[in-house]
């Protein structure tokens, strides 16, 4: 019933409870043995929501059949991969291949400030990284994906024109999408009843390419780690003060300009740190979170005095249209 049709049936109850998510669960995992029986399963796990719930719903049914590879492109917030390794490597036990495949992506990027190419140099590795670590695995038959309706509503259902990853195209594998039939809500939901961790389940929204997309024009090390020292300073003060509860997406970018300041008695050029906080539903439109003056002030002040490189924080007040959620 999950797995063999793209539409959602009428009498689908929305799942939102966690005796309705244990139920999908139970459900999803009988589903998926009929299909996967004796056969191995491939999943690249980015450690977003989606990829997150099929591994550990793959896990549940089938454990070490399931191999998930997880590509640190160098452009994930701090922690982010830890975590994966964490939570499924050492947690669930689950087969993960982990790839730090950062320096060929910086490599890569490296004097490349066109924001378009940013995004399709990122693409292209992560589908040739992705396609080199499963041509290691023998006997795979199966693709797992995070597929979630909305894509299948707003696409053709292939996930891989959003974000970054998808489909190797010689791969001969049959699909497995056992979330394809429900909404983030209920993926969410569906995650914490298999016990995945809150700041897993209910992650902001976070773009493909990553911090590649925060980094603003040519990316560089020294910029590229300013900026995730800073991101993490915000969302931790955005945990301290409970903003990240209410906050729909909260970020740093760091612009490829530097500015005079002082530092210690000396001059002290540095990035600025911009700031942008917002509320939407959909992604459209968005308007500006008001942050209060005293998280400003300590974010302010953490940021300049810990983070290497950065030496003025700006908070950007522009509603989506006229500026986008990201600044590219
Ligand atoms: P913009 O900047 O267009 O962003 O206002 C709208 C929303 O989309 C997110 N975004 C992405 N999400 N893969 C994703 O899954 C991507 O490549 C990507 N690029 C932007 C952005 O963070 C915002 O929430």
């Amino acid at each position: 019933m999950y797995l063999d049709t793209n539409v959602r049936p009428e009498n689908m109850e929305r799942i939102t409870t966690k005796a309705l998510a244990d139920a999908f669960i139970e459900q999803a995992v009988k589903e998926i043995r009929e299909q996967v029986k004796d056969k191995k399963v491939l999943l690249a796990l980015s450690g977003g929501v989606d990829s997150s719930v099929v591994a550990a719903l793959l896990i549940k049914a089938v454990g070490k059949q399931l191999t998930c590879v997880h590509v640190n492109h160098g452009l994930m917030r701090k922690g982010e991969s830890e975590q994966v390794i964490e939570v499924f490597k050492e947690g669930l036990d689950a087969n993960l291949v982990y790839v730090d495949a950062t320096d060929r992506f910086l490599d890569l990027l490296a004097g490349v400030s066109e924001p378009e190419k940013k995004r399709k140099i990122i693409g292209g590795e992560f589908i040739k990284v992705f396609d080199e670590e499963s041509a290691k695995l023998e006997g795979i038959s199966f693709l797992a994906q995070g597929t979630i309706y909305p894509d299948i509503l707003e696409s053709d259902g292939v996930k891989a024109h959003h974000n970054v990853g998808g489909l190797p195209e010689d791969m001969e594998m049959e699909l497995c999408e056992p979330v394809k039939l429900l909404f983030k809500d209920e993926v969410r939901l569906v995650g914490s009843a298999l016990g995945l961790p809150d700041n897993m389940v209910y992650r902001q929204p976070f773009p493909g390419p990553g911090l590649g997309v925060r980094c603003l024009g040519a990316i560089t090390r020294d910029r590229l780690h300013a900026l995730r020292e800073a991101d993490a300073i915000l969302r931790e003060e955005f945990d301290n003060c409970g903003l990240a509860k209410t906050v729909w997406q909260y970020f740093i970018a760091v612009p490829d300009t530097k500015s005079v300041g002082v530092k210690d008695g000396k001059r002290y050029e540095g990035w600025p740190a911009i700031i942008r906080a917002v509320n939407t539903t959909d992604a459209m439109t968005a308007t500006i979170e008001e942050i209060p003056y005293d998280v400003l002030h300590k974010i302010t002040d953490r940021i300049t005095h810990e983070v290497e490189g950065i030496n003025r924080v700006l908070l950007d007040l522009t509603p989506k249209p006229i500026g986008t959620i990201e600044w590219e």
